[in-house]
């Protein structure tokens, strides 16, 4: 199925609901390099929440707290604890976008709104996507301001950035039967269509099992995979995050990098954690993997994995979870050609986060 109902340019951001966006924004800025670009707040007339705007390459989050406990913001944050609220992504026609997704049956949130000041006039509108996690749709041909109407820009130099150009993927969890209800909705709502579908049997390990399908649309530049827990002897990863999230939600963003060794050695003098595959992984990886540009001793150094398959090859390094629960994490990746996810890396990885989730005592 082709996406021409809904033509989707670009990701726009990720709004992320935290507990003290000040601080999250001091995190971003200095440990993952992101330049803070514009906030709003009391200073600027609001008087219920703040929200910085980090910028790196293409890659916007926006980190907003409530300012009262009295708020849905104070509330989400209360129940999910930090994580991702909205995944936004850039549209041309926000009446047509909006329009057709409400008579393709999604729920909307929020009507198409005008926002407008010197700079020009954003459009903005939500529908409402797995557990509390909305998509918001962002039309802003006729803005030229930093972010949007009330937002001040921020006059800092930041810290030098680790080479994150753009979101590669963001991947859902949802409950055990929900995965097909939501890639049916992909394809309904938004008009994607199903790249790659991931049994049990491609993705398990003695003790877990998971069911993954990847929704792909605008022309391929969005990448949606969403995960569900399959029948296992434990405990899933996906279900400590459920249980942990207190429901369905956006479980890690992939950002690619040009240079990847360039940013994990940044990011780990940085005190970012990785997750650690045994040594054993690299003793078999040039076999599996045959040449590639990067020295198989400096990936084994900074405990970046390879996959490939037939358009060429991927690198990629998860993070740790980035709060005290565990949920959301980071992926970074860089693909010379291979469109995939790294499915030959997800019984390595899998051993890796199981071990990480023994340690929670949550195996
Ligand atoms: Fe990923």
């Amino acid at each position: 199925m082709s996406s021409d109902f809904m033509p989707i340019k670009a990701y726009d951001h990720v709004e992320f609901y935290v507990g003290n966006a000040k601080q999250a924004a001091h995190f971003y800025d200095k440990v993952f390099g992101f330049k803070p670009v514009a906030r709003c707040g009391l200073e600027t007339g609001l008087r219920d929440r703040a929200s910085y705007l980090m910028q790196q390459g293409q890659v916007r989050f926006l980190l907003t707290s409530a300012l009262h406990p009295d708020h849905e913001i104070a509330r989400h944050v209360a129940l999910h604890g930090d994580g991702v609220k909205a995944i936004a992504l850039e549209v041309n026609d926000i009446e047509q976008t909006m329009r057709e997704a409400k008579t393709r049956g999604a729920t909307v949130l929020q009507p198409v709104t005008t926002l407008e000041d010197a700079h020009g006039v954003i459009k903005i509108g939500a529908l409402r996507y797995a557990g509390d996690t909305i998509f918001r749709f962002v039309e802003r041909r006729h803005y030229r301001g930093a972010f949007m109407p009330g937002y001040q820009p921020i006059e800092a130099h930041g810290t030098p950035g680790v080479g994150l150009a753009a979101i590669d993927h963001i991947v859902t969890n949802v409950h055990l039967g929900e995965m097909n209800h939501w890639a049916s909705w992909y394809e309904q709502i938004m008009g994607f269509s199903n790249l790659i579908h991931f049994t049990e049997k491609d993705i398990s390990t003695e003790y877990s099992a998971l069911m993954s399908k990847v929704m792909e649309g605008g022309g391929g530049k969005i990448k949606f995979p969403i995960n569900e827990p399959a029948e296992g002897r434990k405990k899933s990863q996906i279900e400590e995050f459920l249980d942990y999230y207190q429901g369905p939600g956006v479980q890690h963003v992939a950002m690619n990098t040009r240079d990847i060794c360039a940013t994990v050695r940044e990011l780990r003098n940085r005190d970012i954690d990785f997750l650690r595959v045994p040594d054993t992984y690299y003793e078999e990886l040039p076999d599996r993997i045959g040449r590639i540009d990067e020295d198989y001793k400096e990936l084994r150094d900074l405990g970046i994995l390879v996959d490939r398959d037939d358009d060429g090859y991927l690198l990629q390094i998860f993070t740790a979870p980035v709060q005290d629960r565990p949920t959301l994490f980071f992926e970074v990746i860089e693909r010379h050609g291979c469109r995939g996810f790294g499915q030959g890396n997800f019984k390595a990885l899998f051993v890796s986060i199981e071990r990480e989730q023994e340690r929670r005592g949550n195996l």
